[in-house]
């Protein structure tokens, strides 16, 4: 990633000194730089200590840290001051911290150096030749780093909302619209890249669900199930992960010829960004489903042995779907599912960051968070286009679902969407985002929820009133149960 970055940067006109604990990597970077680099000048310094680092960069420094996140951040920072950085350098952190990670930080490094935190999405790649970057923490110190991001970011057509690609190097795009935006105060931007991994997490997971149906319902090969990645990619489906999943399933394994996805150990890893979404969707109180299973299949997945043995004591239903529907219609039927699945992960997501904003005082701009990511990142996707239209529409849309556009657009595929959760669930082929996220979309329309049910529950063995539909929601009841004429009486707290 670093030294994708640098070599991004050096392309778009910036010198560029570097330091790394190993000394191979720097020279990795300097031989490389002389490869491409088509001055004669070199672009990149190789530096051999953080004292030299800041003795080759010009004062007020900025400096780039790409380092793990957790504990080595630190580390770096530490020795930045041991170093000699000032009060005004800024030091910027691009890796997957936890959000309150960079909160704790900006306050721990306050007067020593300014700490910025800017969130990257885009693997290698995207570091490269334009990642997503989500920039937050102090306005002055944007005002220093602004226009670099916004060389190195991804670019969009803003007509067509489509990513402006270019994979030549020395030939950054300078057109369209940059992938970058000042997201907050610091932490918000980790929190938006945190949520950015919730949905990517979701969306890899209903993609996944959708290749399972079609490989044990349909019976079809991976080949098959690429090609039928690649007609969806033409459609609203379009997205770089539907694009890579058709890839990986082409892929024969260089070793037996065998399709490579057959090979592949089907236990899920996961470096955590994931599981913090999950948790501080229950900590917000939002309903993330689709995104909390994704976690979960993660860890089911985990279970290899078990499941091993269970496939072979616990029995379920003959798999094949095209008892009723025909291969073609289930595949229709797939398609919309995933799409709709889509939709409710991605509202799940805005409705995290809209609820986390309210609570941390935050003032997210959603229709901006959308544009930045429609170029760059993992979850690009041609559907980014109308989520951002969605909240240029209406800035205050309190669910993507309420949008009008997303509502035709359910309307128009929900029977299918209902039909293939039905039969996958009767063939006995788990889809368990892809329910979720019907679940959802169910509660969230639903005027009347079980939860009256559950409030009388509450109140029978614990006391914990109740509030009544034709009172006053702050007016709290209970009803004495044990008492013989149970009756009710309002609480006073
Ligand atoms: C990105 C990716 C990136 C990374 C994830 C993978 O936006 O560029 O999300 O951040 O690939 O950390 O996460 P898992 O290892 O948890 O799948």
């Amino acid at each position: 990633m670093g030294k994708n970055l640098t070599l991004n940067l050096a392309d778009n006109g910036y010198k560029v000194a570097c330091f790394d604990l190993d000394q191979s990597k720097i020279d990795a970077i300097v031989s490389q730089d002389d490869v491409e680099r088509k001055t004669p000048e070199p672009r990149v310094v190789g530096c051999r200590s953080y004292t030299e680092l800041l003795k080759n960069l010009k004062a007020p420094h900025t400096i780039i840290l790409s380092v793990p996140a957790g504990e080595p951040v630190d580390h770096v920072c530490h020795h930045l001051i041991d170093a000699g950085v000032q009060a005004d350098d800024i030091v910027v952190d691009t890796g997957n911290s936890l959000w309150t990670d960079s909160v704790q930080r900006e306050a721990k490094y306050k007067g020593k150096f300014i700490f910025f935190s800017t969130a990257i999405s885009g693997g290698e790649v995207g570091a490269r030749f334009g990642p997503s970057l989500m920039p937050s923490g102090d306005p002055y110190a944007w005002t220093r780093i602004e226009s670099i991001w916004q060389a190195v970011a991804a670019k969009v057509d803003p007509n067509t909302g489509l990513p402006i690609e270019s994979y030549e190097v020395g030939k950054p795009v300078t057109e369209g619209e940059p992938c970058t935006t000042y997201i907050g105060p610091v932490g918000a931007g980790h929190y938006v890249k945190m949520v950015h991994n919730g949905i990517e997490y979701a969306d890899m997971q209903l993609i996944c669900e959708a290749y399972h149906i079609m490989r044990n319902g349909l019976d079809m090969s991976p080949k098959e199930i690429a090609q039928t990645y690649r007609d969806w990619n033409k459609g609203e489906l379009n997205s770089y992960l539907i694009e890579i999943s058709a890839e990986v399933l082409d892929q024969l394994d260089p070793e037996t010829g065998a399709a490579l996805v057959d090979i592949i150990m089907d236990k899920a890893g996961q470096k955590g960004t994931g599981l913090w979404t999950a948790v501080s969707a229950l900590q917000v109180g939002s309903p993330a489903q689709t995104i909390t299973q994704a976690v979960f299949a993660r860890s089911l997945s985990s279970f290899k042995k078990e499941r091993v043995i269970a496939s072979q004591k616990l029995s379920g239903p003959d798999p094949s779907m095209t008892h009723v529907d025909s291969k073609e219609t289930v595949i229709k039927q797939l398609h919309d599912a995933l799409y709709c699945s889509k939709i409710c992960a991605y509202a799940q997501g805005f409705q995290l960051m809209d609820i986390a904003a309210k609570e941390h005082g935050w003032k997210l701009d959603f229709a901006e968070i959308a544009k930045i990511w429609r170029a760059g990142c993992i979850i690009r996707a041609i559907f980014l286009q109308s989520i951002t239209k969605a909240y240029e529409n209406d800035e205050h849309l309190e669910n993507l679902l309420l949008d009008p556009f997303f509502i035709d657009q359910i309307n128009k595929y929900q029977s299918n969407w209902r039909r293939a959760i039905a039969s996958a669930t009767i063939a006995g082929i788990p889809c368990p985002a892809m329910s979720s996220a019907l679940s959802y979309y169910d509660s969230y329309r639903c005027e009347v929820l079980p939860a009256n049910l559950l409030q009388g529950q509450r109140d029978f063995f614990g006391a914990h009133t109740y509030s009544r539909t034709d009172k006053p929601e702050s007016k709290k009841y209970h009803i004495e149960w044990n008492s013989s004429d149970r009756a009710q009486v309002i609480v006073k707290r």
